[in-house]
Order: structure tokens, then sequence, then C-alpha cells
């Protein structure tokens, strides 16, 4: 494929931690990144999309967290310790997390809001993805507690973690059936 734009949107993957390298994320690529999503589309341009950017010691509070929350809101029958574990290292084992946070402003129909972040996450996942970078979108339950520690406003709500790191996965192809399952002509 000779367009590089049509070339990231096939390639780009899911790409998680137990692929991530330690080579840190440079301050310019995470600039980048972030520059990638507040360049997408948004009604009456009220840019909704909002992000708090974990790194170093950051990510580890995150981690922190979000094991605290998950020992918080598990029902005892259904805790294990392992999986407090594994919250921690979802943080920890990233190079650099970001919460995505959505700004509902009042102007617009929230899913108008919404639609507009998730395009932001798109940009940001395919910005990624050109500077060899991987991530993604992890959305537990648990991110609806992470209001007080994001220090989110009422307006505001946390729709997923996006992880990154460098990697070494292998290049897949997307699991997908075809469009033409998806789409009617009309002529
Ligand atoms: C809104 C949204 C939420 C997601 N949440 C999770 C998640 O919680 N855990 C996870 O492993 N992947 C999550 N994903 C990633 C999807 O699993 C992944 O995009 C899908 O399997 C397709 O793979 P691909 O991204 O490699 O094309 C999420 C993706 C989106 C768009």
């Amino acid at each position: 494929m000779s367009n590089e734009i049509l070339k990231a949107i096939q390639q780009r993957r899911t790409v998680s931690q137990g692929s991530f390298t330690d080579e840190p994320i440079s301050k310019a690529d995470i600039t980048l990144i972030l520059e990638a999503a507040n360049a997408a589309p948004t009604h009456k341009r009220t840019q909704p999309w909002r992000f708090v950017v974990f790194q170093e010691n950051g990510l580890q509070r995150l981690g922190n967290e979000l094991s605290r929350i998950y020992k918080e809101v598990t029902p005892a029958e259904k805790y294990s310790e392992v999986a407090e574990q594994n919250m921690a290292k979802k943080a920890t084992m990233s190079n650099v997390a970001i919460a995505i946070v959505v700004n509902y402003t009042g102007d617009l129909p929230e899913w108008e809001e919404l639609a507009a972040t998730a395009c932001a996450v798109q940009n940001m996942w395919l910005a990624a993805h050109s500077l060899n970078v991987g991530g993604y979108w992890a959305s537990p339950g648990l991110i609806n507690h992470l209001g007080t520690f994001l220090g989110l406003q009422a307006n505001q709500k946390c729709i997923g973690l996006f992880y990154m790191g460098h990697h070494n996965s292998e290049q897949r192809d997307p699991v997908r059936s075809s469009i033409d399952e998806k789409v009617r002509w009309e002529n």
C-alpha cells in the first residue's frame, strides 16, 4: 500500500504490556501523540477531550490506585490477589499511561462529545503507531472510580486508560469480518 495514511490505519494494532520494551517514549513523541489527539474533529469546536499523562512515579501511583480500587469494589468471592497485582502491573509495565477524559460542555448532546473524544483517541493511536509506539485502550469498570484520583470535575468522565510503550510485537492482520457485511449500497 503506497498511501501512508491508509497503511497506518490498516496496520495499527492493539499492543499490550507483555510486548512493551523498556525504551522510553521521548517527551517529543508524547507531545506529537497529544497534538494528534488535539487535531480531532469536534462539533461546535468544543474540543471535549482531556488527558492526564502518567509517567515514572505517576505510573506507580496510578497502579497503586487501580489496585486499591479493585480491592475496594470487588466482591470477596470474586477477589484474587493476582488480579489485584495485575491491575497495578498494567500501569507499571507501561512507559506512559494516558487517562482519557470527556469534558461534557452541555452545549451538545453527550454522545457527540463522547464521539469526538473517541476520534481523538484514534488519532492518538495512529500517531503512536507511526512513531513505533504501541498502545491500547483499556476500559475496565474500575475507571468509573478514578474521578477523585484524576481530579475530575462533575461534568467530566474517564472513559479509559491508553497504555503505551515501544514494543517488540510482530505485525498481525486485523481480525474483522468483511466490510460487505456492514454496508448497504443504494444506487
Ligand atoms: C472503546 C474501546 C475500549 C476498549 N477496551 C479494551 C479493554 O478494556 N481491554 C482490552 O484488552 N482491549 C480493549 N480495547 C481494544 C480492543 O480489544 C481492540 O481494539 C480490538 O480487539 C481490535 O484489535 P486491534 O486494536 O488490534 O485492531 C478497547 C477498544 C476500544 C475502541
